[in-house]
């Protein structure tokens, strides 16, 4: 009795599993159009960010688990109007567990605010969920292991604008072929949901006389959100 039990169980959390897999697009489970026509009946295993992180778990995709303290996930409003997606967590983000609460993050708040919404209205996520190494850029590797995450975040989300922070965050999403210096600025789109790539925040630490730009683009985000943008704000 005890072992049927345990054994349902088993069965169920497989069944889990295996089925969030097949949701995000995660090897798919090579079985009958009628046993995944059974399995697919019932509600979504990820319907809410709180499931997404579940399912993220104790996370072994890619080698930056090796070197991670705490994985980011991301952290504001599940039902934020605007998403910033940044390249990955940094040292302070990784000790803490938070996304963009370093130097550059304080830069991220400050523009934030200045455009009359607070942190906790937005959401804020990074393309890959743990610390690169030296601060490194994320590779090609890590990237396509964590992505399918940042794609059903976008996807719970559905906000009406996402803001791609700086290269990686824009090439991760659209691809290599962008230039974040020429096309910076300009509307695109991805998975039909407004997209404005912008400077990362870091970059306006090295380089604050590109604060204008970005500054301008931010404005075009308010525009469209229609929020009241103010003159020289
Ligand atoms: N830079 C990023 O891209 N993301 C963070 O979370 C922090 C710094
Ligand atoms: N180069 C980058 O990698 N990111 C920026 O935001 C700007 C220039």
């Amino acid at each position: 009795m005890r072992l049927a039990e345990e054994f349902r169980e088993i069965i169920g959390h497989l069944k889990k599993r295996m089925m969030a897999n097949m949701e995000m697009g995660l090897d798919p489970p090579t079985l009958s159009p009628s046993t995944l026509n059974y399995l697919q009946t019932g509600s979504s295993h990820l319907g809410s960010l709180k499931d997404l992180r579940g399912h993220l778990g104790d996370c072994k995709r890619c080698k930056l688990c090796h070197g991670r303290s705490n994985l980011v996930f991301g952290e504001g409003a599940h039902e934020a109007r605007l998403v910033f997606v940044g390249e990955g967590p940094g040292r302070e983000e990784d000790l803490e567990g938070k996304p963009f609460v370093g130097e550059a993050g304080r830069l991220l708040d400050r523009i934030i605010t200045a455009m009359g919404l607070t942190r906790e209205a937005v959401y804020i996520c990074n393309v890959v969920k743990c610390r690169p190494p030296d601060n490194r850029d994320p590779e090609s590797d890590e990237i396509e292991a964590c992505i399918p995450f940042l794609k059903r975040q976008l996807a719970l989300i559905r906000p009406e604008v996402i803001c791609a922070l700086g290269r990686v965050a824009v090439q991760a999403l659209l691809g290599k072929n962008f230039k974040i210096t020429r096309e910076r600025g300009k509307w695109l789109s991805f998975m039909d949901i407004p997209l404005m790539p912008t400077y990362h925040p870091a970059y306006l630490l090295r380089n604050p006389s590109a604060k204008r730009q970005v500054w301008g683009d931010v404005q075009e985000i308010m525009k469209r959100m229609g929020l009241e943008v103010k003159k020289d704000g």
